[in-house]
């Protein structure tokens, strides 16, 4: 039996709910739980009734302060500006409304670069893009001979003075590659391209800082960070003000809410300011002064620090264990999430989700959207391959218990 004795005990802030028999919820599309200050936010919302923004009455005034205090969380959370943050149904949905509206700004001939380590929600809403406008699309690959990482060398050769974007994910959700985003935004800036990052892998697990890295726009999803299902996203103030928004007249002409369709959801939006108010409780206490932005940063860092334990300790096991391949950076001390997709020989990756579900071990399987990983992977047709995402609520017990099943799956499988 495998039993991790290097992964301390975990954040006992978050109360955790079961449902029924002990279950490990791994991340993943609706997979993470919430802390039930996230849920207590939300409920207080709908219990006490609410209305839409910019009346002189108390519902509609309520509305406006959850509205501003969930811009200042997120603001918090990313380093930047409350009017340079707008929410919407999903990360998806926000990507559409910039693609369209960005790619007016283009000309036939233009480039734009998308990766093969992203998502598909940062890579189709630009390729339509580019074919209504007549735009060529460059690719960038990733090399899983150099730890799943993206070809930054190659990425020079993409850009040319012709090219007006490059799209690309702050970490993968199927591999769990940290992306060097500095980096590509350098470059990008040289010839004059903007950046949009897609950071919905990266922000449950390391501190997304706007300024730093420079980007034009980047985008999450509340429902990653232990809140309820809403996007963001930010944009440098001067590009949400003067691209044109798909908006209905009566909207607000001004950034945030410009880009804002149709009314929000407030019990969300309460919520996603209580998720942000819980990555901060779980730093060391601040004293004095300490803003919020403190707080997260340094709830971020006793995240880091748990998910790297976490992260040597399964690779240490589950690369031990005959018959199962883990794909992502494997070095230890690399830069990455603690999250794996792995392959269990003589099973296709459907029947270890299946097996893993059975023992209360949520995970998925197939390609999670990432279909170009899975396609430069060769394992596309084949059924894609089983992710196992730890996140810091993640105990060294739930990593055993996983372990153990991969342990015994690669016994059946062979
Ligand atoms: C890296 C990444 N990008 C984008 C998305 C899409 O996010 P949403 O469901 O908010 O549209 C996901 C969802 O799993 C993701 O993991």
């Amino acid at each position: 039996m495998f039993k991790p004795h290097d992964v301390r005990p975990l954040f006992p802030a978050l109360e955790r709910l079961q449902h029924g028999e002990p279950v490990v919820y791994l991340d993943g599309p609706g997979g993470t739980q919430t802390p039930r200050t996230v849920s207590a936010a939300m409920a207080r919302v709908l219990d006490r009734g609410i209305s839409n923004l910019g009346g002189s009455f108390a519902t509609s005034r309520d509305a406006d302060e959850i509205t501003g205090a969930a811009r200042r969380a997120i603001a918090d959370l990313i380093n930047a500006t409350p009017a340079e943050i707008a929410f919407g149904q999903n990360m998806t949905s926000l990507t559409f409304a910039v693609s369209r509206a960005l790619s007016r700004t283009w000309q036939p001939g233009d480039e734009i670069v998308v990766t093969r380590l992203d998502h598909d929600a940062n890579i189709t809403p630009w390729v339509m893009a580019a074919e209504e406008r007549e735009v060529t699309v460059r690719w960038l690959d990733f090399l899983p001979e150099h730890g799943h990482d993206l070809d930054y060398a190659a990425l020079d050769g993409l850009l040319t003075d012709k090219t007006r974007l490059v799209a690309v994910t702050h970490a993968s959700n199927a591999v769990g590659t940290v992306v060097d985003v500095p980096r590509v935004v350098e470059a990008s800036h040289a010839v004059g391209a903007r950046v949009f990052v897609d950071a919905v892998h990266y922000t449950p697990h390391r501190l997304v800082d706007v300024e730093a890295i420079d980007c034009d726009f980047l985008v999450a999803s509340a429902y990653k960070f232990f809140g309820p299902h809403t996007g963001f996203l930010y944009g440098r103030h001067e590009l949400l003000a003067e691209l044109e928004a798909y908006k209905v007249r009566p909207a607000p002409a001004e950034p945030p809410g410009k880009w804002e369709t149709g009314t929000q959801s407030f019990e969300s939006l309460a919520g996603v300011s209580a998720a942000v108010e819980y990555l901060a409780s779980l730093g060391s206490p601040s004293t004095g002064e300490a803003s919020r932005r403190v707080a997260i940063r340094s709830g971020m860092e006793a995240i880091e620090i748990h998910e790297r334990r976490l992260t040597d300790a399964f690779l240490s096991a589950a690369l031990s264990i005959g018959g199962v391949t883990v794909y992502g950076p494997t070095m230890s001390g690399a830069n990455r999430t603690p999250t794996f997709a792995v392959d269990v020989a003589g099973l296709n990756a459907a029947e270890v989700q299946r097996a893993l579900g059975e023992r209360g071990i949520f995970v998925w399987s197939g390609h999670y959207y990432a279909v170009e990983v899975m396609r430069r992977l060769g394992v596309l047709e084949s059924g894609g391959l089983v992710r196992i995402g730890f996140v810091h609520y993640n105990t060294s017990e739930e990593l055993a218990r996983v372990v153990n099943a991969l342990d015994e799956l690669s016994q059946s499988g062979t």
